[in-house]
């Protein structure tokens, strides 16, 4: 394996320490809203797809009865546009009464009682991006406390009607808010996205102190095109990023947008592959009652996701840019593996990628190789050169697991 890669990659991960809630030990996975339903509040014209409780129930019922659960995608997250204009006369945020007429704190009790989570969103500002009351800075106690009395599992909390030093000041008190609940919530900060991703803008220990996520980047859309300006964005700035990430503290680029309309299966793929290397959370933004079985076969690759999850939780890197546009992403695992991802910026056909472990920094041995989206597996041994077929913005997908000598090795 890479060492070089893999020894910077601890020394940077030693010096920084996770928020103290216990909480995202591996990236969260789950479902949220907004990317697929936005702020759709139309309940009378569009009742299956207006943000309402009957939204997340949907989706809580195909999360645990499709076997989304079970694979560890437990967080149902309700976005922007969920809550009233007003606040009650205690000055407590509440739901908009006619699309949550059941409330908060029962929608949470729903996702309980099914082994789920729930997730909510607040906005450290004077209103949301959507224009919903926001949470300045004196709102933050009674905010959080109000989430922690309805059992909310998780918030995210935006950035929009708030400037940078209301930020600095709101996003570690809201840390210190909820801390102060005693109830262990998830906490997504928007922060970093709303002062350009990158130092001495953005301070990584401390984001790591105090969320246990971050969005760094812009907002995802339907398209394949977003899809790769985060991935450029987020691999020319690896060498910041990669640091930043570890148990407990996470880079988000975004929502999954698999088995909505904008990615053929290729692309699909690649986003789920490019996700699992980024350790990114794994949130899908889409419609879990009519997903497709190819969508949902590529979401619920168990290997994929065993990659994104893996406990050492080290985010992995771009290590080759070839001017064929195939490029080689790389992310060390436990146990002594790995995952490597084939990737193709082309768009004629697919490209016969010639290469070797050797050449790819792996050390002397022998490599039990498994296919993430094929299911095959062979042994390879570091000098063998070998031939991936990479279909045009596709991937292939590899686990490599901890390599054997040649004395000991057993050809299975
Ligand atoms: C609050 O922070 C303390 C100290 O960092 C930690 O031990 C505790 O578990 C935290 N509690 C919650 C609910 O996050
Ligand atoms: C970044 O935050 C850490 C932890 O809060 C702090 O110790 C450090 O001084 C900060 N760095 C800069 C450059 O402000
Ligand atoms: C991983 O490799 C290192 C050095 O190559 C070795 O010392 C260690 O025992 C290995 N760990 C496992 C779990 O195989
Ligand atoms: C191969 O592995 C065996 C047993 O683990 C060990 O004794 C031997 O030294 C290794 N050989 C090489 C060349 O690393």
């Amino acid at each position: 394996m890479p060492s070089a890669l893999l020894v910077l990659a601890s020394v940077l991960t030693v010096t920084t320490v996770a928020l103290d809630n216990g909480l995202m030990r591996t990236p969260p996975m789950g479902w949220l809203a907004w990317e697929r339903f936005r702020c759709d509040i139309d309940c009378e014209q569009d009742p299956k797809n207006c943000i309402s409780e009957k939204l997340f129930i949907d989706m809580a019922d195909r999360l645990s009865e499709d076997g989304w659960r079970e694979l560890g995608y437990v967080y149902v997250n309700i976005d922007d546009c969920w809550s009233s204009m007003e606040r009650d006369k205690q000055g407590r945020l509440q739901p908009d009464p006619k699309r949550f007429p059941g409330g908060i704190q029962k929608l949470a009790r729903y996702m309980h009682d099914r082994g789920l989570k729930l997730g909510i969103y607040g906005d450290m500002g004077t209103h949301t991006c959507g224009g919903y009351p926001g949470t300045p800075l004196d709102k933050i106690k009674i905010d959080a406390q109000t989430f922690a009395d309805w059992e909310v599992d998780m918030l995210k909390f935006d950035g929009c009607y708030s400037n940078s030093i209301e930020q600095a000041q709101g996003y570690p008190l809201m840390s210190k808010a909820l801390n102060a609940t005693g109830r262990p919530i998830g906490y997504s900060c928007s922060w970093p996205a709303y002062q350009g991703g990158l130092p001495p803008k953005v301070n990584y220990t401390q984001l790591g102190e105090i969320c246990n996520l971050w969005r760094n980047y812009g907002d995802i859309q339907d398209s394949w095109d977003s899809v790769m300006s985060i991935v450029d964005w987020f691999f020319e700035n690896q060498d910041v990023l990669t640091p930043a990430a570890g148990p407990g503290r996470w880079n988000d680029p975004d929502m999954l947008i698999i088995g909505n309309f904008g990615l053929s299966m290729d692309q699909s793929r690649s986003q789920m592959a490019l996700w699992a290397i980024m350790a990114a959370p794994l949130f899908m933004s889409n419609d879990l009652r009519t997903i497709n079985s190819g969508a949902r076969n590529i979401l619920q690759n168990k290997m994929a996701i065993g990659i994104n999850q893996d406990p050492m939780g080290i985010q992995g890197r771009r290590i080759l840019k070839e001017k064929s546009g195939i490029e080689v992403f790389w992310r060390p695992l436990s146990k002594n593996a790995s995952a490597l991802v084939f990737f193709s910026r082309r768009n004629d056909m697919p490209y016969r990628y010639q290469t070797s472990l050797r050449k790819l920094s792996y050390t002397t041995g022998s490599y039990k190789i498994f296919d993430v989206f094929t299911d095959k597996s062979m042994v390879l041994k570091d000098s063998t050169d070998f031939v991936v077929s990479v279909n045009p913005t596709g991937v292939v997908m590899w686990y490599v697991s901890a390599p054997k000598n040649d004395t000991d090795m057993e050809l299975t």
